[in-house]
Parts: structure tokens; C-alpha cells; sequence
């Protein structure tokens, strides 16, 4: 049966954990034959330098290869709607597009980035679902509402220091950044940290900050079953005392979606939510990390993102580690 990789909602924490170990296994003997023959699709509609990098190589390093292809740039744009008559700029329909790659290919990985204009469309990660749907071969998520490739990366980092995760506080903290980002690793943070039994606060500027209900209702879910628990907060000094690990993403707001005017001076009056050492010297000796690429002192400052309890490099490492663990499992 085809198992996709779309969200780590629809894996137990014990598939998870089996794959993480794997992840440690392969970090310790990375050059291995597992995927020899074997080959995936890179399908970016957006930028990438971790991703890329690390799925290529890390096919590489399996002795499979890997195919990049930039729908729009170098490949066919891809209509996904159906029933639609094609007379505009998409030359193909993904029926066609992940049907033929899953004749060349034995995985399609694909990053697609919302639209930032209506978040009920977004929502709906309509392009990755359609791959999945059309596709006869694993489908695999670079990014698109969620980031579950992140997650695991950042939860293999705070296994490496910390061991056991249950009942350790996880702080996912907005922080300003001059544009409206991506829900995404916010939403993933949100998973991972809960599913694996952490005790996990959410700090934001305000209520508009929240996250769709669907990830905060799974986060509360996964608090509640793992013996953990997940709190929201907009006051600073709460969220950090006492932190074992500070997450730090910017996202935009979901009620402002496409009308960014409207939220960029509420966004601009919260430039203090900067992990500062003033707010690190609140925790437990915490852990910072980011998913990057990171603005430096607009997110965090140089003195936290380069001190030792920075995880920033070696989570980016672990994106490497955790996808080949994935592919060996899925292809
Ligand atoms: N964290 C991450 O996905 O990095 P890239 O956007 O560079 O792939």
C-alpha cells in the first residue's frame, strides 16, 4: 500500500520514533546502499536551500538519485483544478504530471507554499493533495501548510540534548519579521512538541495569532493523550520562565489573509517578541532553535542564535538524517 508523507498527523509517535531511530542509526553510518536503483522527484513552486540540498543528497548518499524540477521554470506549469478548461498558463494537469513521474519514479516529494490570499483555500493544501491523489507512488511533504519534515528534524535535535522529551516546557514563540510568513513550521512545531508528551505553551502577540483551529485542536489532542499539556499565552515573562527549549517562527495572522495592510502595524508593534538573552536568561537554561534560513537580530539575536544552547545548525543537520530515514521507510 502507498504510504504518503503529508503530515505527522497521520503517523502514531511510535512510527515517528522508529523513524527518528533510524535517522540516529544513519547520522552514525550515513553512506549506506538501502536505495540503490531507486529514484525520487523534487518538485519546489517555491525557494529552497536546506530541502533541496538535503533530499538530494541524502538520495545520493543512499545510492539513489534525485530529480529537481521547478514547474513554471525549467518544467510545464501544472494546472490541479478539475474539469477546467485549460486555456491560460498551465500546460499540463497534474493528473498527467504525477502520474508519468510515478512511472519514472518510486517517491514525489513537492513544496508548495499557500497563496497568502485566502486562508480557507490554503487550507485545503489543494496542490500536495492533488499529487497525492493522482500519484501511484509515495508522496512526500517539503513544505506546504505543514512542515513535517522540520518537525522531525527539530525533535531528533531536542532528543540528541535533552533525552526524553515528556513534560519538558516547548515554547513556540511568534516573533516579528517584516513580511507575513507561513503558518507552516508554526503548525508543525505545534504537532511534534505535543505528540511527543511536551509541555508546550504558545506565545503570540494575540488572539489573531492563534493557529487554525484544526492544528490547535490536534496539538490540545496530543497534550491531552501523551500526558502533556498546551497553553496559550501573549504575555513574555509567562511563556519563557522556565523553558527547557524556546522555538522561535513569524507567521502571519490568519483573520488579516490577504488583507496584509491591515496587519502589518499590528505585526510592526511587536518587534520586542525578539528572543533576546534578557527573555533566554528567563528559562531553564533553555535550548533555542529556529528552522531557518532565520534574519538575524529581527528574530533572534546573534548572541542566542550563536550561543551553545543554539540548535539552529544542528536541526538543519537533522533534515538530512530524518529524510533518509523516511525515504528507506516509505520507498
Ligand atoms: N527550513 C527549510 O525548509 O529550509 P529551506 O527553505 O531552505 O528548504
Amino acid at each position: 500500500m502507498t504510504r504518503h508523507f503529508l503530515t505527522t498527523a497521520d503517523w502514531s509517535r511510535e512510527e515517528l520514533q522508529a523513524l527518528l531511530d533510524d535517522a540516529v542509526a544513519l547520522k552514525a553510518n550515513p553512506l549506506q546502499s538501502r536505495l540503490g536503483g531507486k529514484s525520487i522527484a523534487l518538485v519546489f513552486f517555491n525557494p529552497s536551500l536546506r530541502t533541496r540540498t538535503s533530499f538530494d543528497l541524502g538520495m545520493h548518499q543512499l545510492g539513489g538519485h534525485a530529480i529537481v524540477l521547478q514547474p513554471g521554470a525549467g518544467a510545464w506549469p501544472i494546472e490541479f483544478e478539475d474539469g477546467v478548461v485549460m486555456d491560460g498558463k498551465p500546460e499540463e494537469h497534474v493528473a498527467e504530471a504525477a502520474r508519468v513521474l510515478s512511472r519514472y519514479c518510486d517517491a514525489i516529494a513537492v513544496r508548495a507554499f499557500p497563496k497568502f490570499e485566502d486562508w480557507s483555500v490554503d487550507r485545503e493544501d489543494h496542490v500536495i493533495r492533488q499529487f497525492a491523489r493522482w500519484a501511484t507512488v509515495p508522496v512526500i511533504n517539503m513544505e506546504t501548510i505543514t512542515h513535517p519534515c522540520q518537525e522531525m528534524a527539530l525533535m531528533m535535535a531536542i532528543q540528541e540534548r535533552l533525552g526524553k522529551p515528556d513534560r519538558k516546557k516547548f515554547v513556540l514563540t511568534w516573533t516579528y519579521h517584516p513580511r507575513p510568513l507561513n503558518t507552516a513550521v508554526a503548525n508543525s512545531a505545534a504537532l511534534i512538541s505535543t505528540k511527543f508528551g511536551m509541555d508546550v505553551t504558545l506565545l503570540c502577540p494575540n488572539k489573531d495569532y492563534l493557529l487554525d483551529p484544526r492544528y490547535m485542536d490536534l496539538a490540545a489532542q496530543y497534550a491531552q493523550e501523551q500526558g502533556g499539556s498546551f497553553t496559550v499565552t501573549h504575555d513574555i515573562e509567562e511563556a519563557y520562565t522556565g523553558a527547557d527549549v524556546v522555538y522561535a517562527k513569524s507567521w502571519g495572522a490568519l483573520p488579516y489573509f490577504g488583507n496584509w495592510d491591515a496587519e502589518k502595524p499590528i505585526r510592526d508593534a511587536h518587534k520586542h517578541f525578539i528572543v533576546d538573552e534578557a527573555k533566554m536568561a528567563m528559562t531553564n537554561d533553555g535550548l533555542f532553535s529556529h528552522c531557518l534560513p532565520m534574519r538575524r537580530n529581527v528574530k533572534a539575536t546573534d548572541g542566542v542564535t550563536d550561543s551553545p544552547n543554539s540548535l539552529v545548525i544542528e536541526e538543519a543537520e537533522n533534515r538530512l538524517h530524518v529524510q533518509k530515514a523516511l525515504m528507506s521507510a516509505i520507498i
